[in-house]
């Protein structure tokens, strides 16, 4: 049942929830979808839904090549949402009647030149260290796998746990399926964030209307820190770090151009190539401190084609059919925020950083779970705000005097 609308004279129309959401990518329409599944009544606000990072990304599900030394509690995280994605997925695709774009194909990781290969050995042997399925295959072994990768090719790792899913059919089901659950979704831009008696009570949006709620979800990417209303000191500073990235388009004369999204070393620079079943190539991604920059630059794009023309050359002969920048949401630790800020009734769902995409439902299974029972599950409890205790108050004092 719709929430019902009080009119109240001489006042901003005003709407009562259970949870307002802010912010509609992936992160904020899964956790919205989750939460009307167990009976929340939820608004979700996005003046364009699915159109920020969640529209510009590639849809790796690839805990196992993306992981980093230092980073080992982010990266049981990340495992434990790519083993959800499976059942994740096949619960969107029956309730919103649409296929998700989820493709199991695997992936391989290859070194480019000697140096490269350093990079790719350091990364096996860390592999090993953790117990991680990989496998360590020859350039010949990659190319039997892959027979378009250049000859230059030195080594590889087959990761078959690492998957992909096309993340612009994952918003697409999750648009649908939001609606199936009853999330009334507002287009609208949120003008502030609405404080009562020293708590979250909802927010106000640009055309005035007053959305009332206990609880307000603050899933609004790199943009979360700057909603008007927020106090300084709550929240870490997630700040936004620009990912360019192409999409070309394989002709069915090409196919299949690869089987396996293949990530490369090339000359010590990363890139990605992700195939989708419907025969796009995304090629992926800068990472670059610039702000809220989404200015595409002829430097990004040639470094980006250069790398992947190295380890397939045949990309040359394929129509490019977009360059986008993205803005990531860098926390200070690269790892996701969740659960309850010190501000009674704000919860975060932010910071996501590379691994927004991958972690959708591990992220919606927590926030659903605080927001009907207060508790944010075990799995998610290193990554509260509070782990960054008195850098919080440092943060705050920062933001005072910017
Ligand atoms: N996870 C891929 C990227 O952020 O570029």
């Amino acid at each position: 049942m719709d929430a019902p609308e009080i009119a109240i004279p001489h006042a901003r129309p005003r709407t009562d929830y259970d949870a307002v959401i802010v912010g509609a990518g992936v992160i904020g329409l899964a956790v919205a979808w989750r939460a009307a599944q167990r009976g929340v009544r939820v608004a979700l606000v996005d003046p364009e839904p699915g159109s920020g990072a969640s529209h510009a990304a590639a849809g790796m599900l690839a805990p196992v090549t993306e992981a980093h030394y230092g980073e080992e509690q982010l990266l049981r995280l990340n495992l434990a949402s790519a083993r959800r994605y499976p059942e994740f997925v096949a619960e969107l695709e029956e309730v919103s009647g649409t296929s998700a774009g989820f493709s199991a194909g695997g992936t391989l990781a290859v070194a480019f030149d000697s140096g490269d290969r350093a990079v790719l050995a350091d990364l096996a042997e860390f592999h090993q260290r953790l117990g991680l399925a990989s496998e360590p295959l020859t350039g010949r072994e990659c190319r039997a796998h892959e027979p378009l990768l250049a000859p230059d090719v030195q080594s590889g790792l087959l990761v078959s746990g690492d998957h992909q899913i096309d993340n612009r059919m994952l918003i697409a089901a999750l648009l649908t399926a939001i609606g199936r659950a009853h999330v009334q979704l507002h287009r609208e831009r949120v003008a502030e964030l609405l404080i009562e008696h020293d708590a979250a009570a909802g927010v106000r949006l640009a055309d005035g209307r007053i959305l009332h709620a206990q609880r307000v979800v603050l899933a609004a990417g790199c943009r979360s820190t700057s909603i008007p209303g927020l106090p300084s000191g709550v929240l870490p500073p997630i700040r936004p770090v620009k990912g360019q990235i192409l999409r070309l388009s394989v002709p069915a004369s090409a196919a299949p151009f690869l089987s396996h999204a293949v990530r490369g070393v090339v000359r010590g620079r990363q890139v990605y190539l992700v195939p989708r079943e419907h025969g796009e190539l995304v090629i992926g991604a800068t990472v670059e401190e610039q702000g809220f920059d989404t200015q595409v630059t002829a430097g990004g794009v040639y470094e980006l084609l250069r790398a992947a023309h190295g380890l397939v050359p045949d990309v040359g002969e394929l129509p490019l059919t977009e360059v986008r920048a993205g803005l990531r949401p860098g926390s200070p630790d690269n790892a996701p925020i969740l659960g309850a800020t010190d501000l009674p009734g704000l919860i975060a769902a932010t910071g996501h950083f590379r691994n927004g995409v991958l972690l959708t439902p591990i992220t919606a299974d927590a926030i659903a779970e605080c927001l009907v029972t207060g508790q944010l599950p075990e799995e998610a409890a290193a990554f509260v705000p509070q782990r960054f205790g008195k850098e919080l108050g440092r943060f705050a004092k920062k933001a005072a005097f910017a």
